[in-house]
């Protein structure tokens, strides 16, 4: 095994918090609770880019049952004053009506995207929803979400690396880094 060293970006430094290897069971872990869970539904898998493009891809790599993957995006823009700052979700192009529906994020922190997000798809009426979040920060949860698939349960500190990012960069990293305090 490959011994991770800190790594710095911008002013930042961060260091070694979950390793390649270990990210790579906990989901095959997941997969196969999803490949139980969704045996005879076709479901669709909603990336949310951009943080979840990789754990989406290794995902899927485990997942055998019959299933469709789409990828979409919530762009945020300052609203009128009464509504504050807003996400509209787009790239779905996908039919999700009476679909059994996963999402896949690469984080839950204080869970505001994920309530954005959800009333959004309901409109669209889905058989169901579930989300499968790599990381998820129990103490930052601000809103009512429950995660269904969680692949690891982490302190409130800022991660980099396997997507996520500090400032655009990082993204690239196989491991997942943590702040240096
Ligand atoms: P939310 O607070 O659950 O809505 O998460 C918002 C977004 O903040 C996530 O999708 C990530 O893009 C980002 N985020 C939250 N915590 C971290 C972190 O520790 N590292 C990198 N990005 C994060
Ligand atoms: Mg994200």
């Amino acid at each position: 095994m490959v011994e991770s060293a800190v790594v710095t970006i911008k002013d930042k430094s961060f260091k070694p918090f979950i390793e390649a290897d270990k990210i790579q069971s906990r989901i095959v872990e997941i997969s196969q609770e999803i490949n139980r869970d969704f045996e005879r539904n076709n479901p669709l898998f909603l990336s949310i880019l951009n943080g979840s493009f990789m754990f989406a891809a290794d995902l899927m790599k485990s997942i055998s049952i019959d299933c469709e993957i789409s990828f979409v995006k919530l762009a945020s823009y300052q609203g009128t004053k009464s509504t504050g700052n807003v996400m509209t979700l787009i790239g779905l192009d996908a039919e999700i009506e009476d679909r059994h529906i996963v999402i896949i994020e690469d984080i839950v922190d204080t869970g505001k995207t994920l309530s954005e997000l959800l009333p959004n798809l309901k409109r669209h009426r889905p058989e169901s929803i579930r989300i499968a979040s790599l990381i998820l920060k129990p103490e930052a949860l601000q809103h009512d979400i429950h995660v269904d698939y969680v692949g690891f349960e982490i302190p409130n500190d800022f991660i980099v690396g396997y997507g996520l990012d500090y400032d655009g960069l990082g993204r690239n990293l196989r491991d997942i880094y943590q702040l240096k305090s």
